[in-house]
């Protein structure tokens, strides 16, 4: 065993547990990045991985097929037995070895369009006037809870065609789900959601196979492609993706962005001036606080060395996609919030293979959210002192609880 595959423990600067860790990360990373930019981690099971967090490497082991988002399977080890419903959505999209990945990928791709996603940006609008007018006169909101949170999980349910009376179930699960995978104490809670959450969707699926509609659902089951169409349970998964994938990183997009902006007034100002800027803007909220703050895991296939450090094969890599969008030997002046930034080739939508399919949509969204917040509350201001603002724990997503807000 060499030293770098040590078990016992190590001193890491990345500390998930640690409150001015969460708070703000960026420090670390950056030191990291220069003494030891690959290097071993504890995840808060009580696991070491490996963390990976220049702009180089993160975007390498992105693009390396010898690091995979499916658990390798070992010969003669027995398979850990999953409930039959987790097991039907854990073969999803991101989790699927190379050759089913290609092939859903092809097959969600010809109903997720970018079109598709433009012929959503009335309902968008709609959907966001909607939430503020509920919010408007009592001068005060809590972004989060009233906005952000609510906003997107609507629009994927408009964009599937779930009925508008059972939204408000649908943004429940998906929250208890969410909460399962952050948090194991709910994890139960969470459980019982999902089997809610595969016995609603067999009985809507079922529905529009006997009167397909206008909407993603029903363009999911017509898809197809060389007689290869998606299953049920495929069907289900993809469903279940897409609205796990779409719902708390567009929150955070929301909330890190408006934060973003609140905290460089002079930013701020420059965008309510001049409106048009909104599409670097929010380039710019998603290189420098962007939702996805370590992507999820990827398994090595073969032994891999990098920066000096002999990876294992079956080994578990993360990458630190805050930490390259802030790397100063890719960006310049990379610590410095500026809306106007040209060149902006963030990776807040991960690179390679598994790159963001919901990206259009989510700029879409954070656009119309922040802008028509901006042009309808031009006064907002936050509550409470910066410092006392909860961040919530957790490696995936890097997102406050609250934000309190004025206006
Ligand atoms: C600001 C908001 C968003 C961010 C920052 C974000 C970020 C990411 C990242 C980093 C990945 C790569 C994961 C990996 O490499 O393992 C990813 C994948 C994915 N995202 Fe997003 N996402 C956002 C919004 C959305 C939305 C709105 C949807 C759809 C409704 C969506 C659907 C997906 C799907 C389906 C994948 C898996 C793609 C694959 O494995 O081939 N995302 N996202």
């Amino acid at each position: 065993m060499t030293t770098n595959q040590q078990k016992e423990p190590i001193q890491s600067k990345i500390d998930f547990l640690n409150e001015a860790f969460i708070r703000n990360p960026h420090p670390i990373y950056a030191e990291v990045r220069e003494k030891e930019p690959v290097s071993r981690f504890l995840l808060p099971s009580g696991h070491y991985a490996w963390i990976v967090t220049t702009y180089e490497d993160v975007a390498a082991v992105l693009n390396d097929s010898r690091f995979v988002t499916s658990h390798p399977v070992e010969e003669g080890v027995e398979q850990r037995k999953l409930p039959s419903h987790v097991e039907i959505i854990s073969r999803n999209l991101s989790n699927v070895n190379a050759s089913d990945h290609r092939r859903l990928r092809r097959l969600v791709q010809k109903a997720f369009t970018p079109r598709m996603v433009e012929e959503l940006r009335g309902q968008i609008v709609e959907l966001t006037n909607d939430l503020l007018d509920q919010v408007q006169a009592k001068g005060e909101m809590n972004l989060i809870q009233d906005f952000a949170f609510p906003l997107p999980i609507k629009v994927i349910c408009e964009m599937l065609g779930v009925p508008v009376e059972d939204q408000d179930k649908f943004s429940d699960w998906s929250g208890a789900i969410m909460e399962g995978f952050n948090n194991p104490m709910l994890a139960e809670r969470s459980e019982q959601a999902l089997i809610a959450f595969i016995d609603y969707l067999q009985q809507l699926i079922a529905k529009r196979r006997s009167d397909l509609k206008q909407d993603l659902i029903s363009d999911l089951i017509r898809v197809e492609e060389d007689g290869d169409m998606l299953s049920e349970h495929e069907l289900y998964a993809m469903i279940f993706v897409l609205i796990i994938a779409g719902h708390e990183t567009t929150v955070n997009l929301i909330g890190n962005g408006v934060l973003s902006l609140l905290e460089h007034p002079e930013q701020l100002e420059k965008l309510k001036n001049e409106p048009g800027l909104i599409h670097s803007a929010i380039e710019e909220i998603l290189r420098y606080d962007g939702p996805v703050e370590v992507n999820n895991v990827r398994w090595a296939t073969e032994d891999v060395e990098l920066q000096g450090k002999q990876i294992r094969k079956g080994e578990m890599v993360f990458v630190a996609l805050s930490s390259a969008n802030r790397d100063g030997s890719h960006f310049t002046d990379p610590t410095t919030f500026d809306i106007t930034r040209k060149v902006n080739d963030h990776l807040a939508f991960g690179k390679g293979i598994h790159f963001c399919m919901g990206a259009p949509l989510a700029r879409l969204e954070g656009e119309i959210a922040i802008s028509t917040l901006l042009r309808r509350m031009p006064a907002l201001r936050l509550q409470t002192n910066r410092e006392l603002l909860d961040w919530r724990h957790g490696i995936i997503i890097r997102g406050l609880k609250e934000i309190p807000l004025v206006f």
